[in-house]
């Protein structure tokens, strides 16, 4: 059975919370929202704890998981030889969505960290998680909580939808606020090099460290390389059930593949859903399932739309989604590395 607790995500209750925190103590699974999305958090300490994650999510086990501590401090508890660079970050951009890669302590055992020497480690932004991991007392490791392979969720219903009975407590904080997962950079590469892009974008960080690489498996569609940095690269990921196709181009190109495309499965017997922006929702009146993710200028709330629409998607049946894509830039660069994962190598280039 799994308990679902609702907590107020602007002003959380605390006994809520230590109880709670009291059942990660013990090597409970607790999903928890964070700025970004929910977590799947345990005891990053205790092995038999954070093994239960990888069975619950279905995820392979050298796949590492990321560590959330409540205090600035505790970098040093779960890392060692912390490189300035990494202090300077924390201290600019923590609590929040950055996930730092530093070399891991010994306290923490090698299967939070998928067998690697290095370990990922942020201190999340939100009320209710940040609360949660300081009554905890321990660094907690929380995945994303959704079966592995399918798009993170951005809600307790998501959660539900993957994990429920799977796990022990679920806190509903509401929806979550970036609806994207936070920014993975490893600080031991000269220059710093981001494995996977975020809410905290590629122009915001060379803003403060001068040059930054991007991980080439960022721009890549399908399954990266199996030596891929962040070893979540290699995986389907962010996926829906249905086959996404990505489009992309110049948009008004983009738009007519599309309704081309479209009309083509349609014809097939097929049951096409459309996933498109506001502006370009009139463009697809002759289609059944059309869902926007927002406005193109409005890239915070596309990110924030993004999982939901895919898994509504699901809802609806349907047998394909034509996606339209967004440009490279910002939190676009963001946006598409998760929709380039999820099309697995179905992306359209449109001239
Ligand atoms: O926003 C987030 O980061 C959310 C919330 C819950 O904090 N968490 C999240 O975790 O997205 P997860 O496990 O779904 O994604 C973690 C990513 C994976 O791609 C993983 O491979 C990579 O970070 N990662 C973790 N530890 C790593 C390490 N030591 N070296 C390289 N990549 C690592
Ligand atoms: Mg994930």
């Amino acid at each position: 059975m799994t308990e679902l607790i609702k907590v107020d995500p602007k002003a959380p209750e605390l006994d809520k919370l230590s109880y709670a925190a009291e059942a990660i103590r013990r090597g409970a699974l607790v999903a928890f929202p964070t700025e970004t999305v929910y977590g799947l958090g345990a005891n990053a300490l205790d092995k038999m704890a954070v093994l239960r994650i990888f069975k619950a999510k279905g995820r392979p086990l050298d796949n590492p998981i990321i560590v959330h501590i409540g205090r600035v401090e505790d970098i040093h508890l779960v890392a060692k030889d912390v490189p300035s660079t990494a202090l300077e970050l924390a201290s600019r951009f923590w609590p929040g969505p950055l996930t730092l890669i530093l070399r891991k302590s010994e306290t923490v055992p090698k299967e939070t960290c998928g067998g690697r020497e290095t370990v990922a480690v942020r201190m999340p932004a939100h009320p209710i998680a940040l609360m949660l991991v300081r009554e905890a007392g321990v660094p907690v490791a929380a995945p994303s909580a959704n079966l592995s392979g399918r798009p993170s969720p951005t809600s307790a219903k998501h959660v539900l939808e993957d994990l429920d009975g799977k796990i022990d407590i679920i806190i509903d904080g509401g929806r979550t606020a970036h609806g994207v997962e936070s920014t993975v950079l490893d600080v031991s590469k000269r220059p710093p090099l981001i494995l996977r892009p975020g809410p905290i974008t590629l122009e915001v960080l060379s803003e403060c460290l001068g040059k930054v690489d991007v991980h080439p498996n960022v721009l890549k569609s399908g399954f990266a390389d199996v030596e891929a940095l962040a070893p979540g690269m290699k995986y389907r990921h962010y996926a829906p059930k249905a086959q996404l196709v990505l489009f992309e181009g110049p948009k008004e190109k983009v738009v007519k593949a599309i309704q081309r495309k479209g009309l083509e499965l349609s014809r097939k017997g097929k049951r096409v859903g459309i996933a498109t922006t506001k502006e370009d929702e009139v463009f697809f009146k002759s289609f059944q399932v059309v869902k926007s993710f927002g406005s193109r200028r409005r890239l915070d709330v596309v990110a924030k739309n993004l999982y939901e629409v895919l898994r509504e998607m699901d809802h609806k049946k349907v047998d394909v989604i034509l996606c339209e894509g967004f440009e490279d830039k910002g939190l676009g660069l963001t946006i598409m590395n998760r929709l380039r994962k999820a099309a697995a190598g179905k992306v359209v280039k449109v001239r």
